[in-house]
């Protein structure tokens, strides 16, 4: 089942609450909700305090990519701010392990997210107790980026990984998803698409996500 996650940040961050409600009504299943701090990459979109403000407004189920140097130290106000997976950087500061435990022991499910330049293979030490992984398929920090295509290899050898230890995992992918790249990401294997640009930008919400599903 091909799962739908529209990114805010190409929402209209002054309506932040009506967007969310918009897109649930569109069919989402997720709401992808980017975390940047300005130090793991070069933006700085917003926290945990505007999370919290539109979590009484949707019951969508709360993707929060955290794109933030020290994860680990922000698990709880993630979770309190009511976040319901929580995806964090192999390339942040943070211990992967115990990062992903927080996670755990806060009650939410655990993403572990790979930029462009990390092999595949790097996260295959914590397939087992992972929920979700994240293959980025733009450099993180901006919206509105092109599609790398050679990151497909990644998502199918994670796949292919998961698959032989009989793991029923999610794979993300996040960065230039549309109709086109939406496919090409689906026939390698992943079974969560972020789409920022794609759905926020267009006239009718609900058909952009019906086709992207
Ligand atoms: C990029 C973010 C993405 C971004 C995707 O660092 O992680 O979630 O919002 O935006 P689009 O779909 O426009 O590429
Ligand atoms: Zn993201």
């Amino acid at each position: 089942m091909i799962k739908i996650s529209p990114s805010v940040l190409a929402s209209d961050f002054s309506c932040l609450g009506n967007e969310a409600v918009r897109m649930e009504k569109a069919g989402a299943d997720y709401l992808h909700l980017d975390v940047m701090d300005g130090v793991f990459v070069p933006n700085i979109s917003f926290g945990f305090p505007v999370i919290k403000s539109i979590r009484n407004k949707t019951s969508l189920v709360f993707d929060v990519h955290l794109m933030i140097d020290d994860p680990l130290k922000y698990i709880g106000e993630c979770r309190d701010s009511g976040a319901d997976i929580i995806t964090f950087h192999l390339e942040s500061s943070s211990p992967a392990a115990d990062t992903i435990a927080a996670i755990k022991a806060a009650g939410c499910k655990a993403g572990l997210a790979i930029k462009p330049g990390t092999p595949a293979q790097e996260v295959f030490p914590y397939l087992d107790s992972l929920d979700m992984v994240l293959v980025m398929t733009v450099e993180p920090g901006f919206g509105g980026q092109s599609f790398m295509g050679g990151m497909m290899e990644k998502v199918s050898a994670v796949r292919a990984e998961a698959q032989r230890r009989g793991l029923d995992i999610d794979i993300q992918v996040d960065g230039g998803i549309n109709e086109e790249t939406a496919a090409v990401s689906r026939n390698a294997g992943a079974n969560v698409l972020v789409a920022g640009s794609a759905v926020f930008k267009a006239t009718d919400a609900a058909d952009i996500i019906s086709r992207l599903r």
